[in-house]
């Protein structure tokens, strides 16, 4: 399908200074693998929540504010195995996207003068909200992390300076996750926070493809609340069904912050529409009921056309922890940066993501790598892939 002529593309890197600004650009390409956000279509039984959305709607109204929260707080944490963060459900607050979750939580650190240690890889928006509050950042790298046997003395070496320890699990790009087999690496790095007193930040937000994947969480706040460590915790739905960013994220901290982070949460915003609180709900039971499989059939299906048409040659695929809706590929030629590579694709409207953005403190590191975002029609994705072959050897010669 060719573009109408008013959409092409005038494209140079260097117009653009985060990933969202590549995400926007994205939204007018044919193929867009850019934005980790779901634009598959509705499963069978999701068609069925969409012809009831005036049910949904009329079902808000009858309902008190508080009762759509709280049904979806349970809904939400119960089916994600997280059923101690329910003790203090109350205290569980409803923001509209995950990034506001994570501006308040900068404002936090802001007003605290708090330095913080933040995962590198990540999603570059976490870095970039702190930065904009002047909060002094350090990279901990995500190798740090590998070996649970040596997590306590690398965050000793790497986080000793700092007042807080932000990480991201599963990670976005790189689907790392410290809950493997076990959560001993887990443990290990709450058990730092606790012994040295720092804070520990905990993005979630792609959580809900461990599920997915068919395991099951650990239940991290029972970890938290047992180790007495002050905590903030992030937790999503923007990524998982396609809901339109009709979407829903979750802020909750250990006891002793929560007054804290709350009055500043009240600045913000006073309530998540009850109408696209009952909508969540209704995709929560559907994931309940189909034990995931309309997210985790799709994505696996695209992530392996990922692999059968990109892996080998000039591109070689990551093997994540967890399958998260993106894929991960390193270039194996040093000539070739993910700038580059990505200009190539763009000029023939395939739109994926630079490494650079992630690695936000080494970008040298991330021009070895592009992120192909996963949740797309499994027919789109297929031409996507079969014509990103063809650039790339036309190109490259392989
Ligand atoms: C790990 C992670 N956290 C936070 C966000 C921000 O989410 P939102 O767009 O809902 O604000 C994203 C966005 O992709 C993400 O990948």
């Amino acid at each position: 399908m060719a573009l109408p002529e008013n959409t092409t593309l005038e494209y140079s890197n260097e117009n653009y200074i985060d990933i969202t600004q590549h995400e926007i650009e994205a939204l007018k390409t044919e193929f867009n693998l850019a934005d980790a956000h779901t634009h598959q279509s509705q499963s069978e039984t999701q068609k069925e929540i969409i012809n009831d959305l005036p049910n949904l709607w009329y079902a808000a109204e009858r309902k008190t504010q508080y009762q759509s929260e709280q049904e979806f707080i349970e809904k939400f944490y119960t089916l994600h195995g997280q059923t101690t963060a329910l003790k203090r459900k109350d205290e569980i607050y409803l923001v509209y996207a995950a990034s506001i979750g994570m501006h308040i939580t900068a404002t936090y650190l802001m007003q605290r003068n708090m330095r913080v240690g933040l995962i590198e890889p990540c999603f570059d928006n976490l870095h970039d909200l702190m930065k904009h509050m002047r909060v002094p950042l350090s990279p901990i790298d995500e190798s740090l992390l590998y070996d649970a046997s040596n997590i306590y003395d690398n965050l000793m070496k790497n986080a000793i300076a700092l007042d807080a320890v932000f990480l991201v699990d599963p990670n976005n790009p790189t689907g790392f996750s410290l809950f493997d087999l076990d959560a001993e690496g887990f443990i290990e790095v709450v058990r730092f926070c606790k012994d040295y007193n720092k804070l520990l930040i905990l993005d979630l937000c792609f959580s809900a493809f461990v599920l997915a994947n068919g395991k099951s969480r650990f239940d991290i706040y029972e970890i938290l609340e047992n180790s007495k460590v002050s905590y903030i915790a992030m937790e999503d739905t923007g990524k998982t069904w396609p809901i339109q960013d009709t979407k829903c994220s979750t802020l909750h901290t250990s006891k002793d912050i929560n007054n804290d982070v709350y009055n500043i949460l009240t600045s913000v915003l006073l309530n998540v529409s009850p109408f696209i609180l009952n909508l969540v709900s209704r995709y929560l039971d559907d994931s309940k009921n189909d034990k995931f499989s309309s997210v985790n059939s799709l994505i696996s299906k695209n992530r392996q056309l990922a692999i059968q048409y990109l892996d080998g040659g000039l591109l070689k695929y990551y093997q994540p922890k967890v399958d998260t809706s993106v894929a991960w590929f390193e270039i194996t030629n040093p000539d070739v940066t993910s700038d580059q590579l990505q200009q190539v694709l763009v000029e023939r409207n395939v739109y994926v993501l630079p490494g650079k953005y992630f690695y936000w403190a080494h970008p040298e590191r991330g021009q070895r790598y592009i992120r192909v975002a996963l949740a797309r029609n499994t027919d789109m994705f297929t031409q996507a892939m079969i014509t990103t072959a063809n650039i790339i050897s036309e190109t490259y010669g392989k």
